[in-house]
């Protein structure tokens, strides 16, 4: 995400993880992340979250006080960032790493009846992470690792397969669920929308020429096909709009007449016209009037618009007023607890080591409001970051929300107790079990991929759980 195209391929980020289907109904972009959560709910703060993350725009510098401050002062980054610290932040190769569409989706079938959805990539082959220590290592001999192994290995015929599998929810409020089904800081249980397998992908090529096939692909998520939508989700919202802008700026205006870009398996026909690197005519190979490039028309052999859907409404009757505000079930921090509880003590220990080495780097004030919101999450997991900078809940507890925080009736009951509240009872969440790289080497494919790790649950009689009792189960 915030590396140029040729830096380390060990850093620590999210990796872009985007298929086009080039199907029989024209192209499908599914563009998504290895990680499942994001920063932030509301596409306005893309371009803060993105500046922060970068370069200070004076020293050219990537500033952990500056992705901090931003983060401490976000606390829906809470999720992302206990994902992104942890060795998953660092996925070992791209043969070994999962993939999430991220933001909330609709299918919608031939009577206008939508459920709401979210797809999943599982490798095949398990997901492997490095530690901070070991990416160093791999980023002191070779910068360009993962695209290596994945290019060596689909040479050697050692063809990286991902199973797709899809969680579907009805397209409705909700009101029983304790966060909001279209917040892409959040993960759906789970135990209550189970993972259905819906295909596998298998990667059986090398591209022919990188440029042509890899810099120049542009996925968007409003790139659909009838049946699959987007649901009001704003991030997805505000996704659609930017990606077909950059692209025209990018690649150029007529990125979709590039064969990378093309539908391959229907023909497509937009009126669309001129810009530079028009090579494409419009209708020219389906034989039709290219003298019309609009519609209605009379001519014989003009293009005509696609039939509409049989349905003429779609999705459930919605009524109130549009509203700019922060949603009401933002509840930040109830799944950032479950993910540091299914993590395996190792990528815990390498998760408090990371975030304690770059929050050493920022100012005091941005080290409070973290270890603040970490002790909101997890007492364990505030306690060991805090301790490794110095800093207690009595030195933070005094510390009032951020204005306009939104908390839970439990975030506030745990603010009385800072530092020793009872672990928060498990909401349904599991994790597919993350292999540290050196075990990964001598595990079958087949075991790899079935390990999915759950929360310990919260025995709710004020002792806390030993975090120990995060079990590897079978999926
Ligand atoms: C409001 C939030 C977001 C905005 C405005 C946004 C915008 C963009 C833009 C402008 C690009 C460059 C596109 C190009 O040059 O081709 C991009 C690339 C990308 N984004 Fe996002 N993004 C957002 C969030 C996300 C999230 C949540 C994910 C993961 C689910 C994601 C995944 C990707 C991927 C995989 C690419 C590379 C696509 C390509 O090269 O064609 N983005 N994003």
């Amino acid at each position: 995400m915030i590396g140029g195209r040729d830096s380390s391929e060990t850093a620590r980020d999210p990796r872009g993880f985007a298929v086009k289907f080039y199907t029989e109904d024209g192209n499908w972009d599914l563009v998504g992340n290895n990680l499942p959560v994001f920063f932030i709910r509301d596409a306005i703060k893309f371009p803060d979250v993105i500046h922060a993350l970068k370069p200070d725009p004076v020293s050219f510098h990537q500033e952990p006080s500056r992705i901090f401050d931003f983060m401490a002062n976000t606390p829906e980054s809470m999720h992302m960032l206990t994902f992104l610290f942890s060795p998953r932040g660092i996925p070992v190769d791209y043969r070994h790493q999962q993939g999430f569409g991220v933001n909330t989706y609709k299918m919608v079938n031939a009577r206008g009846e939508t459920v709401l959805v979210k797809y999943h990539w599982q490798p095949k082959s398990g997901v492997g992470c490095l530690t901070e220590d070991e990416a160093q290592a791999v980023q002191a001999k070779e910068l360009g690792h993962a695209s290596m192994d994945l290019y060596q290995a689909i040479d050697r015929g050692d063809f990286p397969q991902w199973d797709l599998l899809v969680q579907t929810m009805s397209d409705d409020e909700h009101p029983e669920l304790d966060f909001d089904p279209l917040d892409d800081t959040k993960t759906w249980p789970e135990d209550r929308f189970p993972l259905r397998h819906v295909g596998t992908m298998t990667l059986d090529r090398n591209v022919d020429n990188f440029y042509a096939e890899s810099e120049q692909i542009a996925f968007g998520t409003g790139v659909l096909v009838d049946g699959l939508d987007f649901s009001d989700d704003k991030m997805l919202i505000g996704r659609t709009f930017s990606y077909s802008d950059t692209q025209r700026y990018r690649v150029g205006p007529n990125y979709l007449q590039l064969p990378v870009n093309m539908p391959k398996n229907a023909k497509v026909s937009t009126n669309q016209r001129d810009g530079q690197m028009t090579y494409v005519v419009d209708g020219n190979e389906a034989g039709e009037n290219t003298h019309v490039n609009y519609e209605p028309s009379s001519h014989p052999g003009a293009n005509r618009e696609a039939p509409y859907p049989a349905h003429v409404e779609q999705g459930p009757t919605i009524s109130g007023k549009l509203t700019r505000r922060q949603i009401p079930r933002a509840n930040d921090y109830a799944q950032a607890a479950d993910r540091y509880r299914t993590m395996m003590q190792w990528e815990r220990d390498d998760l408090v080591h990371n975030l304690v080495g770059l929050l050493g780097k920022c100012e005091r004030y941005t080290q409070a409001r973290m270890v603040w919101h970490l002790l909101l999450v997890d007492p364990d997991y505030g306690t060991r970051v805090g301790a490794g900078l110095g800093i207690t809940a009595d030195d933070v507890k005094k510390l009032a929300p951020l204005p306009n925080q939104p908390l839970t009736e439990d975030d506030r009951q745990r603010l009385g107790h800072l530092g020793d509240a009872r672990p928060r009872a498990a909401g349904g969440t599991t994790l597919t079990g993350s292999v540290p790289v050196r075990r990964l080497a001598d595990m079958p494919d087949s075991i790899a991929s079935q390990l999915v790790s759950v929360p310990a649950s919260g025995n709710g009689d004020g002792h806390r759980v030993p975090l120990e009792e995060v079990a590897l189960v079978k999926r």
